[in-house]
């Protein structure tokens, strides 16, 4: 076996020496001597050991569990919670509206100059200020001894956090949810295998994880699992949507994660939130679309993160604590591009699953428009760890098409919140994606129904800002704003949507 692996120096320096340069276009002067390299693949294993062959040293030793000291705390859930339910609600709420402060100050934030202390400036690497101790640079935040405190220090920590759980305890239920109602075979029809399925069970524990993590920071009051409504009818729309709700799980987080007042749950909060970035790139890859077709995730506002799950969350325990954010309008994209087509420029109206706008691509239309299961490069949009169509979903300069709801519907857990918009009438379409906040003029066609198209920028110079799974706004007037003051713009949304770009 081992004698098998070595090559002679000789054929070494002559595989060396074979490497065509350059093989990256424009990169030369890459080689260098490398001392080992690939031979062709054989002598493939086709024994494996039943039982271990070749025992390493090792002392027999058990996580410590319950009482014994070191022990892990139990989670809030176990990925069993018992008999679930699932569907609309049919009930009448005994509660509206988001919970409200006991005053409220003004109508909007009004804009002030930049922060007079933030003036530090190094113009020439050498260090301006004492250093408090050795190998460490004076300034940070939390750094100077205290304690560290792992719980909300504000409302806004309060509700961000308390959002970010009901974001968590959906995915815990949906990634099981889809596991439970497909079967194997099912899985099997669209490309995901039965390690694909571990892999989805996996991420349902991880959420488990997550949702004690920020019933912790949180306290008592932590809101408890829902009922849930979802959009899916099969494995690839399953898909498709967890790929949706993953993206803006992560975009609201990572929208308020610089703001908290709180270090300490930012901290732990990073450390959570890149799991689900994770997660969305592998829900990515399960519908065959580019992995991260973007330089940089997107954050945005609460309200908007709210406005995207409400709709699939049918109802909640009796004294769940509820949300101070706002419900926007729903904004739909009519010829949103469908993931499912060979050519997704002959994407028809109306081709999503349902009203709601992450509502997932139909993927029932005629096998000989889909792509799920060609098998050719530039086509194929089977599971893989990447896919280069060569048709786009989407490409600047497209017309994009809209219709939106009317203010005032009842949505979200007992259809108890209520949409809202204080902006006045829609000018322009905002897109928020990667880094950046492009508007660009919404052309009105009736009251309730208008179009644009995409806008072609970049982020930085080869990157198009508008890609992958990206947030459309309708708004009243285009005020500039950046990643960290994003939220400034919800006194001028009219209605908010998701578009599937890429
Ligand atoms: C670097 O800049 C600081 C601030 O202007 C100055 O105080 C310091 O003397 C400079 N150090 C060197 C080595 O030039
Ligand atoms: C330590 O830093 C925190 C801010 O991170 C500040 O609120 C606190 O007053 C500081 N404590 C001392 C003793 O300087
Ligand atoms: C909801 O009710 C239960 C049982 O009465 C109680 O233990 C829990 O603290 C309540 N939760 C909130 C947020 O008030
Ligand atoms: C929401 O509906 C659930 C299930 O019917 C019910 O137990 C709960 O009390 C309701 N909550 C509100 C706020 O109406
Ligand atoms: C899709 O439509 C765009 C715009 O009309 C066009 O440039 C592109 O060639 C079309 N792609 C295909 C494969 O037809
Ligand atoms: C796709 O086609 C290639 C070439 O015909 C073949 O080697 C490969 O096994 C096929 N893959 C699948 C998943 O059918
Ligand atoms: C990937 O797609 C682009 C755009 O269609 C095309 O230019 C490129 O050749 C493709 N690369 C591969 C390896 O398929
Ligand atoms: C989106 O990203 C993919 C992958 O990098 C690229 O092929 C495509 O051209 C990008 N889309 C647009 C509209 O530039
Ligand atoms: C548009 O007008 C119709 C008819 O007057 C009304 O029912 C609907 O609510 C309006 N839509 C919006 C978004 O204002
Ligand atoms: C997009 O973001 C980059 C990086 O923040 C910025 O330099 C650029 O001006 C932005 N473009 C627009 C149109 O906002
Ligand atoms: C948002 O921040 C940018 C600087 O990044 C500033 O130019 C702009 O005026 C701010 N917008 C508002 C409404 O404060």
């Amino acid at each position: 076996m081992y004698a098998k692996s070595i090559l002679s120096t000789a054929a070494i320096i002559a595989m060396v020496q074979a490497l065509p340069a350059p093989q990256v276009s424009g990169y030369t002067d890459a080689d260098w001597p490398i001392s080992r390299t690939e031979s062709s693949v054989e002598g493939i294993a086709t024994s494996f050991p039943s039982e271990p062959v070749s025992q390493i040293s090792a002392i027999f030793t058990l996580p410590p569990k319950g009482t014994e000291p070191g022990a892990a705390p139990t989670r809030v859930a176990s990925i069993q919670t018992g008999p679930t339910s699932h569907g609309p609600y049919e009930g009448t709420p005994t509660t509206t509206g988001a919970v409200k402060a006991p005053a409220t100050l003004a109508a909007s934030i009004a804009p002030l100059p930049p922060n007079p202390t933030h003036t530090y400036y190094n113009p020439n690497g050498s260090l301006l200020h004492p250093a408090p101790a050795p190998y460490t640079p004076a300034g940070g935040l939390g750094t100077n001894g205290t304690e560290p405190r792992y719980m909300v220090n504000s409302d806004f920590d309060y509700e961000s956090i308390t959002l970010g759980l009901y974001q968590e305890w959906i995915e815990l239920d949906l990634f099981l949810n889809g596991l439970a109602v497909f079967s194997e075979e099912d899985f099997l029809r669209e490309g995901l295998t039965a390690e694909d399925r571990h892999l989805i069970e996996y991420m349902a524990i991880q959420e488990s994880g997550h949702a004690t993590l920020l019933s912790n920071m949180l306290g008592h009051t932590a809101p408890k699992q829902c009922t849930y409504n979802y959009p899916w009818t099969t494995v690839r729309e399953f898909v498709d949507f967890n790929q949706k709700l993953t993206k803006w799980g992560e975009s609201g987080v990572l929208g308020f994660l610089a703001h908290l007042d709180s270090r300490e749950v930012a901290n732990l909060l990073s450390q959570s939130i890149t799991v689900e970035s994770r997660q969305q790139i592998v829900f990515r890859q399960m519908t065959g679309v580019f992995a991260m077709p973007e330089w940089f995730e997107t954050g945005i506002p609460q309200s908007w993160a709210w406005t995207y799950l409400a709709p699939y969350i049918s109802s909640c325990p009796a004294n769940n604590t509820r949300l101070a954010w706002q419900n926007f309008p729903a904004l739909q994209i009519v010829n949103q591009p469908n993931v499912n087509r060979l050519s997704p420029n002959n994407t028809a109206d109306g081709e999503v699953v349902g009203n709601r706008v992450a509502d997932p691509s139909d993927s029932t239309i005629p096998e000989e428009e889909s792509c799920v299961h060609v098998n050719v490069t530039g086509y194929s949009c089977g599971p893989a760890i990447t896919r280069n169509k060569t048709e786009p979903l989407s490409f600047p300069g497209r017309v994009v098409r809209f219709t939106w709801e009317a203010p005032g519907m009842a949505v979200g857990p007992n259809n108890s919140y209520i949409t809202e918009t204080k902006a006045g009438a829609p000018a322009f379409v905002a897109w928020v994606s990667q880094l950046n906040l492009t508007y660009t003029p919404l052309t009105l066609t009736g009251n309730d129904s208008g179009w644009s198209y995409q806008p072609p920028n970049e982020v930085y110079e080869g990157d198009p800002a508008v890609n992958g799974t990206m947030f459309v706004a309708l708004t009243d007037s285009d005020p500039y704003l950046t990643p960290f003051n994003l939220s400034m713009i919800n006194p001028h949304v009219v209605a908010l949507g998701l578009y599937q770009a890429g």
